[in-house]
């Protein structure tokens, strides 16, 4: 897909980070921009600073793990820009927590549900129209590198977005036997510097009331933090979409040093190795 200009922009988890860094270079590319996002305050600020650089913004504060809020989401984009171009399935949040820890099911459950079903979600909802209008169009679904080779500590997060890289090349193929206009990427980065390690700022206090009290900085908290704040820039993650959306190319590998641990993973499969640290992503 070459040709943004006029075109139309769907963007979950639009209020920061890379969500709002898409929306700021889709924007200047001239498309429409959709923003959905669940934290008010942040998308408020995003639609001001998007609309004062001139570009046509609809809002809508959403909770990606809502079915029927998706639909309205796509019924009002269309009604106000027509035709949609661009999805960006990116709202998500980082949460873990050991496997054999009994307590933490519900930040397990809440995780999945955000960063899998959102996705999901995305998909089946604004597929069909896309589809059907016929006009070259593409979906760009955030996983990351934890979805290709798994870090420990991270269950749910790993989980997700091994699913998230799972339907999305399924959707590829799909699209390609079905001979559509719909291109397909999975973006997949290391470290990025964003509110990602701040994520539970948005968590429901129903899930919130279910966990054990955290320590205010807990070690493994706070070196979460340190390595999201050393990551890299939204802008150069969004060239690198934009350059995929542009040329469609299905994988966005944001950080070529984190691509051994990929390799460790298959080598470790195909020749029968039990999962080891070196086939982590950071
Ligand atoms: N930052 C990183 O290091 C990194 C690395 C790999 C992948 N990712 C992925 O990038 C995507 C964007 O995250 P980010 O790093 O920009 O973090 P971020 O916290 O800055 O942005 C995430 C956005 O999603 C929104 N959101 C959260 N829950 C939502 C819900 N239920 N419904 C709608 N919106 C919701 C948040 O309000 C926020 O605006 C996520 O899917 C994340 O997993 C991030």
């Amino acid at each position: 897909m070459d040709d943004f200009s006029g075109k139309t922009a769907v963007i979950t988890g639009a209020a920061s980070g890379i969500g709002l860094e898409l929306a700021k270079q889709f924007g200047a590319a001239g498309m429409n921009l959709v923003l959905a996002d669940v934290e008010r305050p942040a998308l408020d600020r995003a639609v001001t600073e998007l609309s004062e650089a001139g570009y046509p913004v609809l809002a809508r504060e959403i909770d990606v793990r809502e079915h029927d809020q998706i639909i309205d989401l796509d019924r009002a984009a269309r009604d106000r820009f027509g035709n949609i171009h661009v999805l960006c399935n990116n709202a998500g949040v980082g949460a873990g927590g050991p496997v054999a820890d009994p307590d933490n099911l519900e930040a397990w459950r809440w995780t999945i549900d955000i960063n899998l079903w959102g996705v999901i979600y995305g998909c089946k909802v604004f597929l069909p129209a896309m589809i059907e209008h016929g006009e070259q169009c593409h979906i760009v679904n955030t996983a990351s590198m934890a979805g290709l080779a798994s870090a420990p500590m991270m269950g749910p997060y790993n989980i997700s977005k091994y699913g998230v890289v799972a339907l999305s090349e399924t959707l590829s193929k799909e699209m390609q036997m079905m001979q559509t206009a719909v291109g397909v990427s999975v973006l997949c980065p290391a470290f990025v510097a964003t509110g990602i390690a701040t994520s539970d700022r948005n968590m429901p206090d129903d899930v919130r009331a279910t966990l054990p009290e955290r320590p205010a900085a807990s070690g493994m908290q706070t070196q979460i933090e340190a390595m999201v704040a050393g990551g890299i820039s939204t802008e150069v993650v969004g060239q690198h979409v934009l350059d995929a959306v542009r040329n469609d190319r299905f994988w966005i590998l944001t950080h070529d040093e984190a691509k051994a641990g990929v390799i460790t993973r298959a080598d470790d499969i195909v020749n029968g190795v039990n999962p080891s640290m070196r086939a982590g992503f950071a």
